[in-house]
């Protein structure tokens, strides 16, 4: 197990008109590894999310930097926040600045950073979202999926150790889903961690090294993608759908190791297509005397294997 960076120990939290948002909720994100927080609408998970970076506060438990409880002072939070960065799930709700240029730099120069640096900072980002283009447009003008992507720019120029997205494929195209994986692919090989909350649950499958489910404002189980995702009844209680990629392994008794994408599947599909076929079935009396092409024939017949595109080739 890698050293748990950050972590939520047994935590409450109430909104106020009496809504109890997460209840002993509790949580480990391990360093270096991508999570998705899995759950219905309303169980808990952006309001955990806002706790992950000391946006919110919790009324009872609490959350562990380093194994060390959380302190929410403003230089406390200031590093903290420098080194735990959220994307919102409203983009709305996290772009301020006048211009898209401005917005993405902002967060650096907050950190400190020269001038120049956050030049560079910002160059960077823009051409990892793919944004080159509106760096100079309002940001209030943009349409939701270029809103988006301004955001996660902002949060990844400030280059955080933990880097957390709320719904971050929603109202991407799939180009834009495709580039922002690219992304946060590149962050995690150079070291960050990833979590994500989200209600697609085949990307869930084939990117997240764990998953957190979440029903009620609690945990219903945390762990590794694969057996956390079989779990049929888990899934019943939490409202969620298996991925498809899932129903078809299990469909094909592939219940070991599952394919984790499509070319996985694909692959196995076409390995177990080419591997001899038992047959169950007692064979067909044998063809009349001197037919061997019949014979031939009648035992391509029992396999579904492409080597059967021999009777079409005439080879
Ligand atoms: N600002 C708020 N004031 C009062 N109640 C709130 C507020 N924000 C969220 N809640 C309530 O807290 C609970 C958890 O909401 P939360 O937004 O964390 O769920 P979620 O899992 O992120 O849902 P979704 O999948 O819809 O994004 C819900 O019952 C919700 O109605
Ligand atoms: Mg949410």
């Amino acid at each position: 197990m890698s050293p748990v960076i950050l972590a939520a120990r047994d935590i409450d939290y109430v909104y106020p008109g009496n809504v109890q948002a997460l209840q002993g909720l509790s949580l480990d994100i391990e360093q270096g590894r991508k999570l998705a927080v899995l759950g219905p609408n309303g169980s808990g998970k952006t309001t955990l999310l806002l706790h992950l970076n000391g946006t919110l506060k919790p009324r009872r438990g609490e959350i562990l930097l380093d194994g060390r409880p959380a302190a929410y002072d403003r230089r406390s939070l200031n590093i903290w926040r420098s080194r735990v960065g959220l994307v919102l799930q409203e983009p709305d709700d996290q772009l301020f600045s006048a211009s898209v240029y401005q917005d993405i730099s902002f967060g650096p120069l907050n950190q400190g950073l020269s001038a120049a640096e956050a030049r560079e900072r910002v160059r960077l980002a823009l051409a990892a979202l793919h944004i080159k283009p509106l760096a100079e447009r309002a940001t209030h003008m943009l349409s939701f999926g270029q809103k988006k992507r301004v955001a996660i720019a902002g949060i990844l120029a400030m280059r955080p150790e933990v880097l957390i997205l709320d719904e971050p494929t929603a109202g991407l195209d799939a180009q834009g889903v495709a580039q922002l994986l690219t992304v946060l692919e590149e962050q995690r090989r150079a070291g960050a961690t990833l979590v994500f909350a989200t209600h697609d649950m085949d990307l869930a499958y084939t990117w997240a090294d764990v998953v957190a489910v979440f029903c009620d404002g609690r945990v219903l189980r945390q762990g590794e993608t694969v057996a956390v995702l079989s779990d049929r009844e888990l899934l019943q209680a939490a409202r969620l759908k298996m991925p498809w990629l899932l129903e078809v392994a299990q469909a094909l008794g592939e219940l070991e190791q599952p394919p984790r994408s499509q070319e996985a599947l694909l692959e196995l599909l076409r390995q177990s297509h080419s591997s001899p076929v038992t047959v169950q079935t007692p064979l067909p009396d044998p063809p009349p005397q001197g037919g061997r092409e019949l014979l031939q024939n009648s035992y391509l017949a029992y396999s579904p294997s492409p080597c059967g595109r021999g009777l079409e080739g005439g080879g």
